[in-house]
């Protein structure tokens, strides 16, 4: 049987910025569908640098990104937000909800903008609020929930199109103890069910907990890479 291709498959990938040393340098990493991989390092290594190439967000200086089979690093502005719309779902931080829109018409945004047709989207939404426990504020705006609620909120908009990779920027970097607890065996969870993630993060029990793969970047470089099993299965 042919091997499924990665889901990201970054080869060889330099990025500068002027005269500076390279935010990335020299940079190949693989991630096969199911992989649950913590990029760690510290302030500066590149890590956000990394995360916006893999979205088409940034054009690498050298070398090639391919996600989902598709080349990401040649890509005009249109075809990479569509890009971004279809095949990947990104959380980030500070959630970036809309607090002028529902819960339920900030997880059918993504859908509205693909096209899906109304009601099918409603019932993906529906499904979605339930299966991540956040049903009961779906015709709540994000200012009345708490952060864990709301980075629910933020993965459930990231999941409404079924994205090949889901994509994280210091997802509990802004929660509490225990909201940082409910979204990392929420990432766990997903995980085990079969998403792939690729997450960024300074949270070593993130890491821990939902990762299968812990990759370490200190200044541009991939320093360490190491499978293992989250704490955290189900
Ligand atoms: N748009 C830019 N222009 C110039 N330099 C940049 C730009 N973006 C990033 N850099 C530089 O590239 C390097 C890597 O930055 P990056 O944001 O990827 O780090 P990081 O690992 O995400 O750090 P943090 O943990 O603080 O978020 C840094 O030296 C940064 O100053
Ligand atoms: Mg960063």
């Amino acid at each position: 049987m042919p091997a499924t291709p990665p889901v990201i498959d970054i080869r060889d990938v330099t990025r500068t910025y002027g005269e500076g040393p390279p935010a990335l340098a020299d940079v190949s990493l693989s991630v096969r569908a199911g992989e649950a991989v913590a990029v760690l390092g510290p302030s500066g290594s590149g890590k956000s640098t990394l995360l916006n190439l893999i979205a088409g967000l940034d054009r690498p200086s050298e070398g090639s990104v391919t996600v989902a089979g598709l080349r990401v690093d040649g890509m005009g502005e249109a075809r990479s937000a569509e890009f971004r719309r279809t095949k990947i779902g990104m959380v980030f931080q500070f959630f970036n909800l809309l607090d002028d829109l529902t819960v339920t018409d900030n997880v059918l945004l993504p859908a509205q903008l693909a096209g899906l047709p109304r009601a099918e989207a409603r019932r993906r939404a529906a499904g979605l609020l339930e299966h991540l426990r956040i049903d009961r504020h779906a015709d709540a705006y994000p200012g009345r929930l708490s952060g864990g609620e709301r980075q629910r909120v933020a993965v459930a908009r990231a999941l409404m199109n079924r994205p090949a990779l889901l994509l994280a920027d210091e997802p509990t970097g802004a929660l509490d103890t225990a909201s940082g607890e409910d979204v990392r065996e929420l990432l766990a969870e997903l995980n085990a069910d079969g998403q792939t993630i690729l997450l960024v993060t300074h949270d070593l029990r993130l890491a821990e907990s939902c990762a299968t793969r812990t990759v370490e970047l200190v200044d541009g470089r991939v320093t360490r890479d190491i499978e293992h099993t989250p704490a955290v299965t189900r």
